[in-house]
């Protein structure tokens, strides 16, 4: 066993006992191939984690298969179903320092928002989705006289699940919330540069006393445990959330099985000022709505749009409040707002975009580097970066960028702002700002989005749905919506009138 854990210190001092193997059938196992990759923060490591090979994939999804089929599960009746998903809820609970610990020396996001935005999230999502385990139900349906039918409202089967690193925890909980909920079993495959949290909460789903089998945690790469895991035979649906362009590849590998998805992709969510707005409010949600985790947030609203009358007043009041709120540091630091960006690789990204805006001609404002006044200057720090005159046809513009940085820009009428807000293949969030209701219940309803947010940006919570439209994704997580991801309708048509 002591070769699949390690004992680790955190920078805020706490020790704790890290799984490193492959969760599979409630055992940590190494993998097959004996693979590993390495969990840095900044390039330096934290530790070596195995990664699942095609082969450990089989073997979780046949130990999801048979699960599926145990009297154990099964039989379970929902409502004890729900008292389990309470049960690990109250475990999360009860270690939610170290998992909120674990994330930020991961993913590099400030602990108090680990803390107290995704761990409290993550509970309250699995409490609610317990609550909804024994309330999945099926419809009589009146036909004729003859006939009596109704409906089952029944599991999927084995669902797979990729998820990314920016809310490694939080994502998780999302997706094994209502998959648990409707009678599944699951193999998730967590994001190889984070999958610490994850491993941790293994530990405790095999404690709340779920099963072997029902859930399997693989870390592995995403070209080949996740590709092996879309492709699968016997697994029946794959939730995935990360890029577009992944997405992509995962709908054409889910094709040869013709498997049932759900795909929550990227986004350059608009958020629009109009003349009548409350510019102060307007700019604290703009620097929550692109700033917050880094500028790592799928629903991230990138895209600035302001009414040219109140253009300068918005920017300069948005400069002040970045300024003064996006506090750069150690993520392990109380008065921290931004920590380092997860990799080299986004670091890079988000720099090459700095310099895609420059090039392309827009004003950079504020930003535009690297922040080097952490630590030994040597972290994926980038100064919150704003331009400005920017062009519709530039790709700081049009593409997503996922780190600290905003693109704003002015329009002068309604239908304008409308139909530049959707001039994107992009479709996932809207954010609005006006004091006139006919107009804001008007452009919320014209908006190709799939979430508005009207005088807020970013609001999200466990009891509404969420997700995209257009190239943005398909289907929907959260709320009672969550559970059609995970559950199927079987209709039984019941012959009364053979005897008449
Ligand atoms: P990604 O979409 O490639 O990775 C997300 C997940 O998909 C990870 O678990 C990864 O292992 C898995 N994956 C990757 N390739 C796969 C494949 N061929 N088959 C099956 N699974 C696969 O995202 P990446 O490369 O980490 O980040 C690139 C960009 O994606 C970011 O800059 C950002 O724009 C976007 N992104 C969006 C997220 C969102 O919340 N919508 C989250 C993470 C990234
Ligand atoms: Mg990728």
């Amino acid at each position: 066993m002591s070769n699949l854990s390690v004992q680790l210190t955190a920078p805020n001092g706490r020790s704790y006992t890290q799984p490193i193997g492959l969760f599979i059938n409630n055992e940590f196992v190494a993998s097959k191939a004996g693979e590993k990759c390495v969990c840095s923060r900044d390039e330096k490591e934290i530790a070596s984690v195995y990664a699942a090979g095609e082969e450990d994939v089989d073997i979780a999804v046949k130990a999801a298969r048979k699960a599926l089929k145990d009297p154990s599960w099964k039989l379970l009746p929902p409502t004890d179903r729900g008292a389990l998903m309470m049960k690990l809820a109250d475990l999360i609970e009860q270690h939610k320092e170290i998992l909120a610990t674990i994330e930020t020396w991961d993913n590099g996001k400030p602990y108090s928002v680990s803390l107290d935005d995704d761990l409290t999230e993550v509970i309250a999502c699995l409490r609610y989705y317990a609550g909804w385990a024994d309330k999945v139900t099926g419809q009589t349906i009146s036909t004729t006289h003859k006939k009596f039918a109704y409906t089952l409202r029944q599991p999927l089967g084995v669902v797979g699940q990729i998820i990314p690193w920016n809310f490694p925890l939080l994502m998780a909980a999302w997706k094994l919330g209502p998959a648990l909920a409707c009678g599944n079993t699951i193999v998730m495959k967590a994001a190889e540069q984070t999958p610490l949290s994850i491993l941790y909460l293994a530990g405790l789903i095999k404690e709340a006393g779920f099963p072997p089998g029902v859930v399997n945690i693989l870390n592995g790469f995403g070209r080949v445990a996740g590709a092996a895991l879309v492709q699968h035979p016997e697994v029946d649906k794959v939730a995935f959330t990360g890029s577009t362009i992944t997405g992509r590849e995962i709908m054409k590998m889910a094709a040869g099985t013709l498997k049932n998805i759900t795909l929550e992709t990227g986004g350059k969510s608009p958020l629009v000022v109009f003349e009548d707005a409350d510019i102060e409010q307007a700019a604290k949600w703009a620097h929550t709505g692109i700033m917050y985790n880094q500028g790592q947030v799928c629903t991230s609203t990138s895209r600035i749009l302001v009414h040219d009358s109140v253009y300068d007043k918005f920017v300069s009041i948005f400069k002040e409040v970045v300024a003064s709120t996006s506090k750069v540091g150690d993520p392990f630091a109380e008065d921290t707002f931004q920590g380092p960006q997860i990799t080299k690789a986004q670091y890079d990204r988000v720099l090459s975009y700095i310099e895609a805006g420059k090039s392309e001609g827009a004003t950079l404002v504020a930003g535009g580097e690297p922040y080097k006044n952490v630590g030994d200057g040597k972290g994926f720090f980038i100064a919150p970066t704003i331009f400005t005159d920017v062009k519709d046809d530039m790709r700081i513009y049009r593409e997503e960028v996922f780190g600290p940085f905003v693109v704003i820009s002015s329009f002068v009428t309604e239908d304008e702002a409308v139909t530049r807000a959707n001039d994107t293949t992009y479709g996932l969030g809207a954010a609005l700002f006006t004091k006139d209701i006919e107009r804001a219940h008007r452009v919320a309803s014209d908006i190709e989005a799939g979430m508005v947010w009207i005088n807020s940006s970013n609001d999200s919570d466990f009891r509404v749905p969420f997700g995209g439209v257009k190239q943005s994704g398909i289907g929907r997580e959260l709320g009672e919506a969550g559970l059609e991801a995970y559950s199927q309708t079987k209709a039984i048509h019941v012959n009364l009138g053979s005897r008449l």
